[in-house]
């Protein structure tokens, strides 16, 4: 008798989050969600999907189950919660790294003087899946770098204990943020290494999840 096929289980999130500062503003920053989308309509010809998404105006894939969240600490605890039965994580939403230390319970007024705002760290979702995954699973994140693209990108992959990491230049037009179109090189563990040249999102998602496949 043929052994039976497992099913994969991704969990994949997309878009930006939203800091409140007080009831009608928040600290947030371009992510349109594209990126991590085409990744879970890519991964749900594959397997099972789970997309964590920041406020975006798109639609999930329809055999997705997706769950909506506002604030990085919202993601935290839904990515947290959840992470454990899934084997490929790939962590693609632009998380703040900090947040207001507290919203204001009311409209801040204007009154024309400056307004100084503490700014708390933001919990590292990737860095705490790092130290909390198991053998089994495959961890990716992404690098959104304006310079020292490789540099950076490989501590990120040592500090936060990853499988791979996907690093893609941003502040360049035509690719990143908000584009239909993206370019990155991946790192992996162990040395690997492989550049995508630009190219759709929906084409960079399906060979993307080909190397974390391999690895799985
Ligand atoms: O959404 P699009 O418009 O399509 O744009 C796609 C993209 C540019 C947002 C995407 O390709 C991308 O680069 N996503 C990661 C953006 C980011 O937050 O990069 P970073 O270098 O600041 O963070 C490194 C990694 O740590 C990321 O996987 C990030 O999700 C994660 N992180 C960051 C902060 C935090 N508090 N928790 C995290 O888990």
């Amino acid at each position: 008798m043929a052994a039976k096929r497992r099913i994969l289980r991704f969990l994949i999130t997309a878009g930006p989050t939203r800091e409140a500062i007080d009831p009608v503003r928040y600290l947030s920053n371009h992510s349109s969600g594209k990126m991590g989308y085409a990744l879970a309509a890519a991964a749900a010809h594959l397997g099972k999907v789970l997309l964590i998404s920041g406020p975006v105006a798109l639609a999930a894939p329809r055999s997705a189950r997706l769950i909506q969240v506002e604030s990085s600490e919202e993601m935290a605890r839904a990515v947290l919660g959840r992470f454990r039965k899934s084997d490929i994580i790939v962590q693609c939403a632009a998380v703040a790294d900090y947040r207001p230390a507290r919203a204001a319970k009311h409209k801040i007024k204007k009154t024309g003087r400056a307004v100084v705002m503490k700014l708390i760290p933001a919990t590292d979702i990737l860095l705490e899946l790092g130290r909390r995954k198991t053998a089994g699973q495959v961890l990716v994140g992404f690098a959104a770098e304006t310079r020292n693209l490789r540099k950076n990108a490989l501590a990120k992959l040592r500090r936060k204990n990853l499988d791979f990491i996907v690093a893609n230049p941003v502040g360049k037009k035509g690719a990143g943020f908000e584009s239909d179109r993206n370019e990155a090189v991946v790192f992996g563990r162990n040395g690997f290494e492989k550049k995508f040249p630009r190219m759709p999102k929906a084409k960079l998602a399906r060979k993307l999840l080909g190397i974390f496949l391999a690895k799985s």
